[in-house]
C-alpha cells in the first residue's frame, strides 16, 4: 500500500530511477504519485492518477526547463543528486494533485514523502497553524515538513530537525525527506516497511525491493524506530537518539527478470504460470521422498499443543486449509481473520503456536495479531514469502514459502505455495500413516499443475459465463477454503459479485439467490462421502436452472450433472484443492481479461495493506 522510492548518488539519471522505481511499486496500489529532486533548489512534481500522468507532467516541465535554459544557462532543470518519489494510497483527503506527495514546508525547501497515518496530525496541524504555517493539502502527512522547517529555522541540522519532527509523530510511518541544499536523504520507519539498497556509488531507499532491484541486490532492512541517512554511495542507520547501529547487508535472491512480465500480458497470468517452479522451490531440500518424511530446519523441535493461524484475504484461505490439515491429525487448530484476532484474541495455552500466514510479511492486521500473540508469550511462526519482512523479523520462527516475487495484486502462486507450506508444517508436527503418499503427491504436484496449465479449458468457460449476475463457488472439507478463494479471486479482479460457501450450506439460505443467471462452480474430487454429498448439492442447483461448472478429477459422476467441466489430475485428497484452485485462478483471469479489467491493479485494492 503506497510506495516510497529514494535515491542518492546517481548524478544524471535520478529522475529516471525514481520514475521506474515507482513503476516497480505500482503493484502495491496507489491513486496518485509524485517526485522531488534536490539539487541546490527543490523541484517537486505530483499528480493524481497513474504514474503515466506524472511522467507526462515531468516531461512537460522538463521541456519548459530546456526552453528556458536555451539561452546558455548551465541547465539542470529536474536533475539532481538526491530524489524521493511516492505513490499514494489516500487515507486523509481525496486523491488530488495537492494531496499527492511529496509535501513541502512553507519555504519550499523541505520535501517529505510518507506512508502510513499520523494519528495526532490534527493536534500538530492546529499547533503549526497557530504559529503561522500554511498548509496546502488535506493530508495528515503535511505536518512533517512543517515540523522539520521549524527546527531548521531554530538552527538545527537537517538530521536533528528530522529526528525531532519524527519524535512528535504518533501512528505509523515510513518517511523520507530531502532539503534543497543537502546532499543527503533522511528516512525513518515505524510500522511501515522501508529497505535501503546498497549500490556501488549510489544508495537507494524503497518500501520494497523490486523498486531498485535493477541497480542492486544488496539490502539493509530498517526496523521500527530506526533512522537512515543516505548519501552518494554511503548509508548509515541510527537509533532514535542518533547512535549508529551495526546493520547487516543481505543479498536478495530475486532477480530483476523475476519481477518483469516476461512476455505475459499481465503479471497475474505470469504468476499463475510460475506455479510449477514455485512449488518445486517450496519443496526443495525439505522432503525425503524415499522415507516419506519432511524436514524443515526452521521448524525443528516444534511441538505445539495447539495452533492458531492468523491471516487476511487469500492468506486466510490458506490458513483455513492449514488448520483443517492439523485438526485431521488431532492437533487443535483454528484459523482467525487477523483483523478480528487483533481486537479479540482467542485464548491460548502455554504451548500453543500462532502462525501468521502472510505473503508480504507486512500486512498490518496480521502483524498486529502476531504482536498480540507475542505479548501473551506465545511462540510465533511467520509463514511468508518475503525474506527480511517485518513478520520474519518479529516472529520467533519463519517458514519461507519461496514463491518468488508476486507483483499482481491478486495472490495466485503464493496461495499454492502457502498450501504446500501448510502441508510441510502438518507433516512436521504429526506422524501420518500415509505420510509417504502425501509426500509423493506433493512431489507430483508441480508437474500436475503444469499439465493443468497446458490443457485448461478455463478460457472457454469464462467466455460462456461472462454475463453472470453473480457467481457461486461451493466445496466441502479441503475444498471449502478453495471455494472462498475462487470467489475472492473472481470478485477482486472482475468486479463481479461472487461468494463461496461450504457446499452443504447452500441450501440454508444462499440457494435463494441461485437462478439461471448465476453460474455455480462446484469443487468435487475423489468419490468419498464428501464428493457424493457435493454431487447432491450440484443436483440441487441444477434443478433451479443454474449453470454448473464442475471442477473435478472425474472420479465421481459430478461431470454428468455439469454444463462445463474443468478437469484436474487425480491426486491425494489433501493436495487436490491446490489443483482445483489453479483452474479457478484461470477462470477469474480470463473473465477479467475479457471484461477489460485492470487485472494487476484492481480498483481500490493494494498489494500490501499496511494500515489496520
Ligand atoms: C489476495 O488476492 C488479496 N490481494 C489479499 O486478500 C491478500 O491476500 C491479503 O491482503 C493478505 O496479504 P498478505 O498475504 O501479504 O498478508
Ligand atoms: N496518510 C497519508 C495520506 O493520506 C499517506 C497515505 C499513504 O500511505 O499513501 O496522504
Amino acid at each position: 500500500m503506497c510506495g516510497i522510492i529514494g535515491c542518492a548518488g546517481r548524478t544524471d539519471d535520478t529522475l529516471d530511477v525514481l520514475l521506474s522505481g515507482l513503476e516497480g511499486l505500482e503493484y502495491r496500489g496507489y491513486d496518485s504519485a509524485g517526485v522531488a529532486l534536490a539539487n541546490g533548489s527543490l523541484d517537486v512534481c505530483k499528480r493524481e492518477g497513474e504514474i503515466e500522468r506524472l511522467q507526462r507532467a515531468v516531461d512537460d516541465s522538463l521541456d519548459g526547463a530546456d526552453e528556458s535554459d536555451a539561452g546558455g544557462s548551465d541547465g539542470g532543470g529536474h536533475r539532481g543528486p538526491v530524489g524521493i518519489g511516492h505513490t499514494r494510497w489516500s487515507t486523509h483527503g481525496p486523491p488530488t494533485d495537492a494531496n499527492a506527495h511529496p509535501h513541502t514546508d512553507c519555504t519550499g525547501d523541505v520535501a517529505v514523502v510518507h506512508n502510513g497515518i499520523v494519528e495526532n496530525y490534527e493536534e500538530l496541524k492546529t499547533e503549526l497553524q497557530a504559529r503561522g504555517h500554511e498548509f496546502e493539502s488535506d493530508t495528515d502527512s503535511e505536518v512533517v515538513p512543517h515540523l522539520v522547517e521549524e527546527r531548521l529555522a531554530d538552527g538545527a541540522s537537517f538530521e536533528d530537525a528530522f529526528r525531532a519532527a519524527v519524535g512528535r509523530l504518533e501512528g505509523s510511518y515510513a518517511l523520507a525527506a530531502v532539503t534543497a541544499d543537502t546532499e543527503a536523504m533522511l528516512a525513518a520507519r515505524s510500522d511501515s516497511p522501508l529497505v535501503v539498497g546498497v549500490g556501488d556509488d549510489a544508495a537507494y531507499l524503497a518500501s520494497d525491493v523490486p523498486a531498485f532491484l535493477e541497480y542492486t541486490d544488496r539490502v539493509v532492512y530498517l526496523e521500527d524506530g530506526e533512522f537512515a541517512r543516505l548519501e552518494s554511495g554511503s548509508w548509515t542507520v541510527t537509533d532514535a537518539e542518533g547512535r549508529p547501529l551495526d546493520k547487516s547487508v543481505s543479498r536478495v535472491e530475486w532477480d530483476a527478470e523475476e519481477t518483469a512480465k516476461s512476455g505475459y500480458d499481465h503479471y497475474m497470468l505470469k504468476e499463475i504460470h510460475e506455479q510449477p517452479r514455485a512449488l518445486r522451490k517450496a519443496l526443495r531440500g525439505r522432503v525425503d521422498e524415499l522415507a516419506g518424511s519432511v524436514e524443515v530446519a526452521s521448524l525443528a523441535g516444534l511441538s505445539p499443543s495447539s495452533v492458531q493461524f492468523v491471516a487476511c484475504g487469500t492468506s486466510y484461505h490458506a490458513a483455513l486449509y492449514g488448520a483443517q490439515l492439523l485438526r485431521e491429525e488431532g492437533i487443535p487448530a483454528q484459523a482467525f481473520l487477523a483483523s478480528e484476532y487483533a481486537t479479540a484474541p482467542a485464548p491460548v495455552d502455554d504451548d500453543a503456536l500462532v502462525v501468521g500466514v502472510t505473503q508480504s510479511g507486512e500486512t498490518a492486521d496480521t502483524l498486529s495479531a502476531l504482536r498480540e500473540a507475542h505479548r501473551r508469550g506465545v511462540e510465533t511462526l511467520a509463514m511468508t514469502n518475503v525474506v527480511g519482512s517485518t513478520a520474519t523479523r518479529e516472529c520467533d520462527r519463519t517458514l519461507l514459502i519461496r514463491a518468488g516475487p508476486e507483483i499482481g495484486v491478486a495472490a495466485t502462486k503464493t496461495f499454492s505455495s502457502q498450501a504446500v507450506a501448510c502441508n510441510l508444517l502438518a507433516s512436521t508436527l504429526t506422524d501420518r500413516e500415509d505420510a509417504r503418499e502425501v509426500v509423493g503427491a506433493l512431489r507430483d504436484l508441480p508437474g500436475q499443475v503444469q499439465e493443468l496449465l497446458d490443457d485448461s479449458r478455463a478460457g472457454q468457460v469464462a467466455d460462456r459465463f461472462l454475463d453472470g449476475a453473480g457467481y457461486f463457488f461451493v466445496g466441502r472439507g479441503h475444498h471449502h477454503p478453495v471455494a472462498l478463494e475462487g470467489a475472492l479471486k473472481l470478485k477482486e479482479i472482475t468486479y463481479k459479485h461472487a461468494e463461496g460457501f461450504p457446499a452443504g450450506e447452500l441450501k440454508h439460505g444462499p440457494l435463494a439467490l441461485v437462478t439461471d443467471e448465476t453460474p455455480v462452480f462446484a469443487l468435487v474430487t475423489g468419490d468419498r462421502e464428501q464428493a457424493t454429498k457435493t454431487v447432491g448439492n450440484v443436483k440441487e442447483v441444477e434443478a433451479r436452472g443454474a449453470p454448473v461448472v464442475a471442477v473435478t478429477d472425474g472420479v465421481s459422476d459430478a461431470g454428468r450433472y455439469a454444463d462445463e467441466v474443468l478437469e484436474i489430475p487425480e491426486t491425494h485428497p489433501r493436495v487436490a484443492p491446490v489443483l482445483a484452485n489453479v483452474q479457478l485462478q484461470l477462470v477469474a483471469y480470463h473473465v477479467a481479461d475479457k471484461l477489460g479489467r485492470s487485472i494487476d491493479k484492481p480498483r481500490n485494492l493494494a498489494k500490501s495493506v499496511t494500515v489496520e
